[in-house]
């Protein structure tokens, strides 16, 4: 298994030059990556993540410039974000040109499109004629991977490479943004904070799930989830109510005196979101793998990066 994890850019490109797949390390999670233009390829992303072909895939590009090859326009506010965040966990969909195959993007006229910040999958980028299509390197609906290791425990017997580029940055997806008017529509909260963007776009529309809409895939609402239930509220409160039960704890800052060490989390001891951001699917990995009924959490505020963890909270429990 170890000698399918590496930082060899040569076998990258040649595995990826020969239609296969290659996890990428990117700012936000692990992808597993193959030739967007490929519809063979796209074949296998599918089915190695178990993914229906409702669900469409984000296309990781190099540059901005790069982007004209594949969109039929560029509004105002795809710019101006641009311009600010890209590279950088920003993900936008704009109407794509027909070189774009349709199963990227499950029929629909827009491509989700992003330039990831992570040096290595930059280069790997430059080195290849195609632009790389990527889901988060998980099988569906499970937690995402934001180390090369989680890569390796749950698809490693199924792709031929893993690129490693350590622990991811951000660790939270993308955010996902349209331009249909003059507000633009977040379709997924992520990496990239609302404030951030409202402050180079003005006022933003949140349209973020849910499972009866089909025309928003990949917002279901079981996503993102452990094996063991996950249980959201106040916690002391929920460790009243499950004291029958073998619980795990995940916390924003707080430990529990009652609770022992092992079954406990805290996503950052110094209240800082971007830590929790940082921590939050390892520590959801981390709870999973231990011998309990129940994982019992709470919301984080509901700001800054906390509003996307929160919306992965929810779905993690099937609330979304
Ligand atoms: O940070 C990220 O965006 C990571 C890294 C690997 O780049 N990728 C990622 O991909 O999160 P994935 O496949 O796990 O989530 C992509 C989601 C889809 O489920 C869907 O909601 C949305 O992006 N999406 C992709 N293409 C779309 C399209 N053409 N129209 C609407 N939504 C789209
Ligand atoms: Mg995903």
């Amino acid at each position: 298994m170890s000698s399918k994890m590496g930082k060899d850019l040569n076998k990258a490109v040649s595995l990826l030059m020969d239609g296969e797949l290659v996890a990428i390390p990117t700012e936000t999670v692990y992808g597993l990556a193959g030739n967007a233009l490929d519809t063979n390829a796209l074949i296998k992303i599918f089915e190695v993540k178990n993914r229906p072909k409702f669900d469409p895939l984000i296309v990781h590009i190099k540059s901005i410039q790069e982007l004209e090859k594949y969109v039929l326009d560029f509004p105002e506010n795809a710019r101006k974000l641009a311009n600010s965040f890209m590279p950088g966990p920003l993900t936008l969909l704009l109407l794509k040109k027909k070189i774009i195959p349709d199963l990227v993007t499950a029929g629909s006229d827009k491509v989700a499109i992003r330039i990831p910040s992570h040096p290595m999958t930059l280069s790997l980028l430059e080195r290849l004629p195609f632009p790389l299509a990527a889901p988060s390197a998980n099988p569906f609906t499970y937690i995402s991977p934001t180390n090369a290791q989680h890569v390796a425990d749950q698809l490693g017997e199924k792709i031929k490479y893993i690129l490693d580029g350590g622990p991811c940055e951000i660790g939270l997806e993308s955010t996902i943004i349209s331009f249909e008017s003059d507000r633009p529509t977040i379709h997924r909260k992520g990496g990239l904070s609302i404030e951030a963007i409202e402050a180079a776009t003005g006022p933003v529309n949140i349209q973020t799930h849910s499972s009866s809409n089909p025309s928003a895939p990949g917002q279901l609402s079981k996503h993102y989830a452990p094996k063991i239930p996950v249980r959201i509220g106040n916690l002391e409160n929920l460790i009243q109510q499950y004291r029958n039960n073998r619980v795990g704890i995940l916390s924003f800052y707080k430990t529990f005196e009652q609770i022992p060490k092992k079954y406990q989390v805290q996503l950052s001891p110094d209240k800082n979101l971007e830590d929790a951001a940082k921590n939050f699917f390892s520590a959801m990995r981390k709870l999973d793998q231990l011998d309990i009924d129940v994982i019992l959490t709470e919301f984080l505020p509901e700001e800054g990066l906390g509003r996307a963890i929160n919306d992965r909270l929810s779905r993690s429990a099937s609330l979304g």
